[in-house]
């Protein structure tokens, strides 16, 4: 029997979205099979790393709608409409986040590579569970793989930076 001929499939169509990221709108062209990973490091959000790129390491790590998920499993189309937070969209130099300084102070970062995505899942984290414990952070940065140090001065931080949230609230 004769083969069928298939016709060659036009290439996927690039669409315009607008993707809220970090309080800012970011337009952007993108064809339905780009990452969230790839469109925001192409639009400059190089704190968003590129590691495992497989949802090993957690490296990409942003918070969607509060929610720490891996940018490299995820589709830029999917999230069009959703509040899109980057590791560095949580503070600034002037105001850092409690985080970002408990990072700093407790030395919890060496090349910095994992830094921004365990900053996330922390975020993530103590936004369900302000007074985590020791397991809770485990759990809650189990997803997050550091390659050059142990896990100890980056459980430290997280508590610390628990508490100092606790704490802002308290005073609200
Ligand atoms: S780069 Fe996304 S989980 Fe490793
Ligand atoms: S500080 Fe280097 S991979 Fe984590």
């Amino acid at each position: 029997m004769p083969k069928k001929k298939t016709s060659p499939k036009s290439p996927p169509k690039e669409r315009a979205l607008a993707l809220r990221v970090n309080g800012r709108v970011l337009e952007v062209e993108v064809p339905p099979h780009r990452t969230l990973l790839e469109a925001l490091r192409d639009a400059g959000f190089v704190d968003v790393k590129r590691g495992c790129e497989k949802g090993d390491c957690g490296a990409c790590a942003v918070l969607i709608d509060g929610v720490a998920v891996d940018a490299c499993l995820t589709l830029a189309w999917t999230v069009e409409g959703r509040d899109i937070v980057t590791a560095a969209g949580l503070g600034t130099h002037e105001n850092m986040h409690p985080l970002q300084k408990t990072f700093v102070e407790k030395g919890a970062i060496q090349c910095g590579y994992c830094t921004p995505g365990l900053i996330v899942a922390a975020q993530s984290l103590i936004s369900t569970t302000p007074d985590p414990s020791e397991e809770d952070i485990r759990v809650g940065l189990s997803g997050n793989l550091c390659r050059c140090t142990g896990y100890a001065k980056v459980f430290e931080a997280v508590r610390e930076a628990a508490a100092q949230m606790r704490n802002q609230r308290g005073r609200r």
